[in-house]
């Protein structure tokens, strides 16, 4: 495994898109997308905790999804409490950690509850982080930290960029390496603004639904042939 994927991403961050042309493309209801995306989701997890890919970020609901019909919201809901509902006990057994990324209070009961219940179920978890971004805005997450740092009493010189990023939602976590986006979309749509500044993006024509192991590590050997500078020289890079 080592030698298939030399370098593995620390965090990996993914814009699960299109569903709903994925389930158009077969005539079936865009809920059934939804509901196919799901299955990705668990072999991603699945995948991603048997390699060693120690935080994964799904991008699961965003701030602007609410203008979606009803009808696909409450879908997209039911999925999530049935995915927490059969999953969460088998994160435990996993050692994965289940994070959310977003305004859990402006969920609706059911989910907040159970999603509070799982991250308190896995708070003791070290092998993997799962974040799911739901309910979340980058633009609204950077506001809220800057918020969250005046009201804890920081003085502007006080204010780096290391100790504002303990105030956004992925406290205490890496940037992402990597951030995919699956269905063609090249656009990061309000997704992690602060944290993917020196992220490596790979787009992929393939829907989430389709979006299994050998798409995963695709991606991964990718990812693990870029060559990441971070603004120096590659001869700085080198020591030459
Ligand atoms: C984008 O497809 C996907 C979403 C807006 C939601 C992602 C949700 C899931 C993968 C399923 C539920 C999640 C969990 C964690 C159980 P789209 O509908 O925008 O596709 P389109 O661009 O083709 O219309």
């Amino acid at each position: 495994m080592e030698q298939q994927f030399p370098l593995l991403p620390r965090h990996l961050a993914i814009i699960m898109d299109g569903n709903g042309r994925w389930a158009q493309a077969r005539g079936l209801a865009r809920v059934d997308g939804h509901r196919a995306g799901a299955e990705a989701v668990r072999t991603v997890v699945t995948e991603c905790r048997r390699l060693g890919i120690p935080h994964l970020t799904l991008y699961a609901f965003s701030s602007e999804n609410w203008n979606r019909p009803k009808a696909e919201v409450a879908a997209l809901f039911g999925l999530l409490l049935d995915f927490l509902g059969v999953e969460v006990p088998r994160m435990e057994r996993e050692d994965i950690r289940l994070m959310v990324l977003g305004d859990v209070d402006g969920l609706p009961l059911a989910q907040r509850t159970a999603l509070r219940h799982g991250m308190s179920r896995t708070a003791h978890c070290r092998s993997m982080t799962l974040n799911l971004a739901l309910n979340y805005g980058g633009r609204a997450e950077i506001v809220r930290a800057a918020r969250r740092m005046a009201e804890a009493g920081i003085a502007p010189d006080g204010y780096t960029e290391e100790r504002f990023a303990d105030f956004l939602y992925t406290e205490g976590q890496p940037d992402p390496d990597l951030l995919v986006r699956t269905s063609g979309e090249q656009r990061l749509s309000n997704y992690l603004l602060y944290q993917c500044a020196y992220s490596e993006f790979y787009f992929t024509p393939v829907a989430w639904p389709d979006f299994g192991v050998e798409a995963l590590h695709e991606a991964l050997r990718v990812y693990a042939g870029r060559s990441r500078r971070f603004g120096k020289t590659q001869e700085q890079i080198d020591g030459r």
